[in-house]
């Protein structure tokens, strides 16, 4: 039957245009660009301490200054307005609003992110508040951290005073950014802060990641105003199996369950799969999981938020063979993947990033035309995407990234053919804002489409984000 609405999501000659409404943005989080870690009451998160630790992190680079954005918020939300983005995600940093993470907010620390948010408004740009972008309160850390239950009814304070305190000026809010790195870097394989490695601990911190998800949805909920969006963010992997043998489909089968479905499972099901709980049950009991628990975690949700770099691409193991090598989340003797001993990582092909990641937009296709197909009328934006290259200024102070533009274009077409195929995908945030600490590498990597310069924290931006602005603003990708 013919219609007389205009298509939602078109491809001519000219490119490729996105449905109305879709969501421009760019992301950041508060440990990797504020600095400022003492600043105003601030008190330390476990990433103070983890990047102080001799040997952790890259140069031994700490998030003290990173890109001095405590300072220079206003000519960020400038930047980005120069951008012409509609939306802005960032974090919001818990131990500067709520001190050791118990009892009352700190007004200083809440009065940044009201000014931060009011600025974007007043710009037309969306403040979208991430709760927990890796910045655990160390006290916190040091009563247990998200192994301990209490840590999840902590999350959820803090979520409560977050909400009463922003949710006026904040209406789209993420729980959790990729609690996958949270529990099995963080609690795993220990390339993450607190940098503890026990695969017992990192279940047990995955299930009050979930917990705490889902007791924060409530108190968002109950504290905001109708039509606020509420949602959480996971770095959901596309896995697939080398071969198609059995073995490699079983390989496949694990990692899918410790990536993805430990989280999905509760979150978007009220409960964890069964083969998760085998492939797990020669290091856990799962005794920790009170009843009650998963149906808590499964709280109803906006739009789920996907975080993609690159494809994961497995194999069973070879015997005597090593596994863990290249699964892109760095070099550790401890593995971040519970029950899957006995798998092997491959580097996908393709060209790589700085990361030494894979670059192949087929895999974001793929990845949201399975979610589609596991969690249908589910919304979904994609909170982050983008990638690592060497930048540098030439001496004229310009700084060119055309790996970079291919990167966002393959990618961006990539949404733009889920979009075609019937995939609900919203919005799309380009990581990251800035270059800025990447964490275990510290400022060795940039994820920038505005460069900075870290001596000066002069800000350049680049020629991606030149061609991002003309995407954001004219709402298509060009061929
Ligand atoms: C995911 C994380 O959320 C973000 O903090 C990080 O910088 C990027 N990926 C790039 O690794």
């Amino acid at each position: 039957m013919a219609s007389s609405s205009p298509d939602p999501a078109s491809a001519t000659e000219a490119g490729r245009t996105f449905p109305p409404g879709f969501l421009w943005g760019t992301a950041t989080a508060a440990y990797q660009i504020e600095g400022a870690v003492d600043v105003d009451g601030r008190t330390p998160s476990i990433w103070d301490t983890y990047s102080r630790t001799p040997g952790k992190v890259r140069n031994g680079d700490t998030g003290d200054i990173a890109t001095d954005h405590y300072h220079r918020w206003r000519e960020d939300v400038a930047l980005m307005a120069d951008l012409g983005v509609g939306a802005y995600r960032f974090s919001v940093s818990w131990p500067r609003v709520q001190p050791g993470g118990r009892g009352a907010a700190s007004q200083k620390g809440l009065d940044f992110y009201r000014r931060l948010a009011d600025e974007l408004l007043e710009k037309g740009i969306q403040p979208v508040a991430t709760l927990y972008h890796w910045d655990l309160p160390q006290d916190l850390e040091d009563a247990g951290g998200w192994p301990e239950r209490d840590t999840a009814y902590r999350f959820a304070e803090y979520a409560a005073l977050a909400a009463d305190a922003l949710g006026d000026r904040v209406r789209t809010w993420t729980t959790l950014n990729e609690p996958w790195c949270s529990a099995f870097l963080g609690y795993g394989s220990g390339v993450h802060a607190p940098g503890r490695t026990n695969q017992a601990d990192a279940l047990r911190a995955a299930h009050h990641l979930n917990l705490g998800h889902g007791l924060a949805v409530r108190e968002l909920r109950s504290r905001t105003a109708a039509g606020t969006q509420v949602s959480v963010t996971l770095n959901l992997h596309h896995v697939r199996p080398l071969t198609d043998s059995a073995e490699d489909a079983d390989a496949a089968r694990r990692i899918d369950g410790v990536a993805n479905r430990v989280f999905t499972g509760p979150m978007l099901r009220g409960a964890y799969p069964e083969d998760v709980l085998k492939d797990t049950a020669h290091l856990t009991d799962w005794s920790f999981v009170r009843d009650g628990d998963t149906g808590t975690a499964q709280a109803p949700l906006d739009f789920l938020g996907v975080n993609f770099y690159t494809p994961t691409l497995v194999s069973a193991a070879e015997p005597g063979g090593s596994a863990h090598r290249s699964d892109g989340h760095g070099a550790s003797a401890f593995s971040p993947w519970p029950g899957g001993d006995d798998v092997a990582f491959h580097l996908p092909p393709g060209p790589t990033t700085a990361m030494g990641w894979a670059v192949d937009p087929s895999g974001l296709y793929d990845l949201l035309l399975r979610v589609k197909a596991d969690f249908p009328g589910l919304p979904l934006m994609i909170t982050e995407n983008g990638a690592a290259f060497d930048d540098y200024a030439n001496p004229e102070g310009e700084v060119h990234d055309p790996d970079r533009i291919a990167y966002l274009h393959g990618h961006l077409t990539a949404v733009h053919r889920a979009i075609e195929a019937g995939v609900d995908v919203r919005g799309y945030f380009l990581w990251s804002l800035m270059d800025n600490f990447e964490w275990g590498y510290g400022y060795s990597k940039r994820f920038g489409a505005v460069y900075v310069d870290y001596p000066t924290h002069r800000r350049i931006p680049k020629s991606s984000a030149g061609w991002y602005a003309k995407v954001a603003r004219t709402g298509t990708v060009p061929p």
